[in-house]
């Protein structure tokens, strides 16, 4: 039921779908050298405590990132996961002060992603949206120098998103950007209650205004937070497989997405940075799967709701359910 129902992923952050067999290829290509000397040395590196530890190798390993040719290999790699997981809307994050601070042009990054995006549309019939994210251990000044600079592409962007370092970095920091943001048109969401207090999620919504919280499973430490949750349908898009390997969570038995779907709260399944992560997003849901014995009808809720959190025009959005509950109908009735 998992691999064959269609569904969408809300939470991924395309620099975080690198593969070690794709890094070296571009090191290679680009004639840069890495640290490690074999791609088995890399995913034996993928080891981490905490969110920062897993950060300090994400940035370092998106480096190798230098040609839109590259940005573009690196977003059909993951259409093409996409494909297999059936996965047919995807909206992703790109962090452009990664790039943009290395000396890489927004539009060499932009442009790369877009044009594999395009192709995915036309050749897998995948639908897909781009979210660019501010990177909140930076100023709110660079933040807005990378909003200002991203002018010409935000017709071709549905949001802005927060990420990166969450402690230390409240919402409130970025109030002024996301304002301008909205004010464009644009939609907003942010990383909020990962490891981050649910102090930070009331931040997202009240001063980011944000239609959706990325990740968000500390809001079970905050009552009147979650009845807030549940009462506005706000979506929350948590990622299993991240949460162990940055030891959000000990185990996934100890996860709280099950808790949060009987709760009644709009959560959805992603893989964040799946090269990273152990999984793509069908992974992650056979991994909740088994720790935490969902029943089929969990399962579909929580692919249901991956299209209605989507940022879908409700047209389109009526398709997706409409075929979605027709395949879980017959598959119920297999
Ligand atoms: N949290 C914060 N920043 C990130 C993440 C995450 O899970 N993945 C990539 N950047
Ligand atoms: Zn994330």
């Amino acid at each position: 039921m998992i691999d064959s129902l269609p569904k969408a992923e809300l939470h991924l952050h395309i620099e975080g779908t690198l593969e070690p067999e794709l890094m070296f290829l571009l090191a290679e290509r680009n004639g840069i050298d890495l640290l490690y000397s074999s791609v088995e040395e890399v995913r034996q590196a993928y080891q981490f405590t905490d969110l920062q530890s897993f950060l300090d190798i994400y940035y370092a390993g998106a480096q190798v990132l230098q040609t839109e040719q590259d940005f573009y290999d690196l977003t059909w790699a993951y259409l093409e996961r996409c494909q297999q997981d059936n996965v047919v809307h995807t909206e992703i994050f790109f962090d452009p002060q990664t790039h943009t601070d290395r000396g890489i042009q927004f539009g060499t990054v932009f442009e790369g992603i877009d044009a594999a995006l395009q192709d995915g549309r036309k050749k897998l019939g995948i639908s897909s949206q781009i979210i660019m994210c501010f990177l909140r251990h930076l100023s709110a000044e660079s933040a807005m120098a990378t909003f200002e600079m991203s002018k010409p592409w935000h017709s071709r962007m549905i949001g802005v998103g927060l990420d990166s370092s969450e402690l230390g970095h409240p919402p409130e920091k970025f109030t002024e950007v996301f304002e301008k943001a909205r004010q464009a048109g644009l939609k907003t969401v942010a990383h909020a209650g990962e490891e981050g207090p649910a102090d930070y999620i009331w931040g997202a919504l009240e001063a980011l205004k944000v239609s959706r919280v990325d990740h968000g499973v500390r809001c079970l430490e905050d009552e009147k937070l979650v009845n807030y949750l549940v009462e506005e349908q706000i979506p929350l898009t948590v990622c299993p497989l991240s949460n162990i390997k940055l030891c959000v969570f000990d185990n996934m038995a100890d996860h709280n997405i099950k808790t949060m779907l009987d709760k009644g709260l709009c959560v959805t399944v992603n893989s964040d940075d799946p090269s990273y992560f152990g999984g793509y997003i069908n992974a992650n849901f056979h991994s909740i799967q088994k720790a935490l014995k969902l029943s089929h009808q969990d399962l579909y809720k929580l692919i249901r709701n991956s299209f209605v959190a989507s940022f879908l025009e409700p047209e389109v959005l009526a398709k997706h359910l409409s075929e979605l509950d027709s395949q879980y109908k017959e598959l119920s009735n297999a």
